[in-house]
């Protein structure tokens, strides 16, 4: 047979293959609104599942930026970026410093903007912590009189303040630093707690109450602030209900 011959019957042959595949895949594939119920009842399952399996990897203590362990989810750091590019704070006051990675990343994103800084504090003492112009360590208890003046003097005359609450995890350590942080959180910006995820929310099941049970808690307590969603729309983040909004 000759090759026109062949190349006539092929395109005649294909929309007829064509028009059986797609009768098929009719008889086989559910309409598209029973695919996007199928798909929005499964989203919150593969979510959660995507969340275990980040977390128990423990990937994120083998996370770094410019070298330092940042111990976040990359889906978060994504959100800070906006967050600090929207609000373009004077100041983030960070409860839990560990090796100073985050520090050293909202540095970062500081020097891009060209304004603001940080000042994070610790109980444990890190000999090798990122020096940066931007970054002012403070050594001893986040709830301790001592650091909340210390806070308190750096917080004056400072326009707009982020608060980051991440250091010890327990319920009644993070309601103690929400009522005692949340005044310094200026109108319209954010009060994030950070792992809400954990006590199996859905990770980390056994831990007992955190920081999520002091959320709830707070926000019982203060019609100020409203859990800001839309800071959770990448599915995974370590703080569901955490990114916490100041609204007047
Ligand atoms: C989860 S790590 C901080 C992680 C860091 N922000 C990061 O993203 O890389 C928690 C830190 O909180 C500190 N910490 C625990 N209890 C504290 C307290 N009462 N006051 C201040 N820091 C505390 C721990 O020493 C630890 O370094």
């Amino acid at each position: 047979m000759s090759e026109d011959a062949l190349s006539n019957i092929n395109e005649r042959i294909q929309p007829l293959n064509e028009n059986i595949k797609v009768k098929k895949a009719k008889k086989i594939l559910p309409s598209i609104k029973d695919r996007i119920q199928l798909s929005n009842k499964n989203t919150k399952t593969i979510v959660n599942e995507f969340n275990k399996i980040y977390y128990d990897s423990k990937v994120w203590t083998r996370t770094y930026w410019f070298g330092v362990p940042i111990l976040k989810c990359p889906t978060d750091l994504w959100v800070y970026q906006e967050i600090l590019f929207e609000q373009k704070p004077d100041l983030i006051i960070e409860c839990g410093t560990a090796n100073g990675g985050s520090a050293l990343f909202f540095a970062s994103l500081f020097d891009l903007i060209g304004n603001g800084e940080i000042v994070t504090i610790d109980i444990e003492d890190k000999r090798d912590r990122p020096q940066h112009k931007r970054i002012k360590y403070l050594l001893g208890s986040t709830t301790s009189e001592c650091i909340l003046s210390e806070v308190t003097a750096l917080a004056k005359n400072k326009k707009k303040i982020l608060v980051i609450l991440d250091s010890d995890h327990s319920k009644e350590h993070v309601l103690n630093e929400l009522r005692l942080y949340n005044s310094f959180v200026t109108k319209g910006s954010y009060l994030v707690v950070e792992d809400t995820n954990i006590n199996g929310h859905p990770v980390c099941l056994d831990f007992g109450a955190g920081p999520m049970e002091a959320v709830d808690e707070f926000l019982k307590e203060h019609r100020d602030f409203i859990v800001d969603t839309s800071k959770e729309k990448f599915f995974v983040t370590f703080n569901p209900s955490g990114y916490l909004k100041k609204i007047t």
